[in-house]
């Protein structure tokens, strides 16, 4: 598609279905979730950043996140009534949504590598990160924004990823309308006032890559081997260590390998 049909098609597409939330749709831009964050007023209405490609897209842990053409590049700033420390739900919440979605318009069977990583056939198809600004006793989110990358038509990944990561079209001979994904993950990511974990978590588990698995626990400059227990209601990994030591792991600067 090119530049100006992709631009109109999902722009009225996200105007038609989607009213209550402001679109902005770009050809190119530096990351959604920057724009989303320097767009951001406390308490304002929902809006979505979408783009055909970013040029410093960003990913957890302060990686870069390869965002050429083919892929959906997608933000949504919302005002979240949660605990700042509660954000990682945002990010399980948006995994489930976006699992499902890619199963309701492909055959593909996607799996979640916690935290944030969905997975086909064990590579890497979309990667989220959730981002926020907090009050000033840090008790609520000023807002969050949500940011999703998904690999949908053919990319041409470089060497160091080629095994590691996948799109739709590869995985399933199909290529999906990119407006279509962008309105349903809207529409749904619109809900998650109205979800509890309970909601959510049984999907975000069954999907799970990890538990019974043996992992390497990634912290700062640290690493360790452990077999994956379970995951919590608070998404939180439990883990057992080599040494035989309990942990329990929450998302911040840890990072999974299988
Ligand atoms: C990860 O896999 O570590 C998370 C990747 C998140 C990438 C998305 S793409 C849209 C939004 N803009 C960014 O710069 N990052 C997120």
């Amino acid at each position: 598609m090119c530049e100006a049909d992709f631009l109109s098609t999902v722009r009225s597409a996200l105007e038609k279905s989607c009213p209550d939330v402001d679109a902005f749709v770009y050809d190119s831009i530096d990351s959604t979730s920057s724009e989303a964050k320097r767009y951001a007023r406390e308490g304002g209405k929902p809006a979505v950043f979408i783009a055909r490609e970013q040029t410093a897209g960003r990913g957890r842990l302060g990686r870069s996140f390869l965002s050429s053409e083919g892929g959906l590049y997608f933000s949504y700033l919302f005002y979240p009534d949660i605990k700042p420390c509660d954000a990682v739900m945002i990010t399980v919440y948006a995994a489930v949504c976006l699992s499902e979605i890619i199963e309701q318009i492909t055959s593909l069977k996607v799996s979640i590598k916690w935290v944030n990583d969905l997975m086909v056939d064990g590579k890497k198809l979309a990667g989220i990160l959730t981002e926020g600004a907090f009050s000033e006793n840090a008790d609520r989110f000023k807002y969050a924004v949500v940011g999703i990358g998904l690999n949908v038509g053919r990319v041409h990944f470089p060497s160091e990823l080629a095994d590691i990561a996948t799109d739709i079209e590869s995985e399933s001979g199909l290529l999906p309308d990119i407006s279509d994904i962008a309105v349903r993950l809207t529409k749904r990511l619109g809900e998650f006032k109205n979800k509890s974990p309970l909601d959510y978590m049984d999907g975000y588990r069954m999907r799970s890559v990890v538990v019974g698995k043996r992992v390497r626990v990634e912290r700062g400059g640290e690493s360790y081997f452990a077999t994956a227990l379970a995951i919590g209601d608070d998404a939180s990994l439990t883990v057992l260590t080599d040494d035989g030591i309990e942990k329990k792991l929450s998302s911040g600067e840890v990072s999974i390998r299988l």
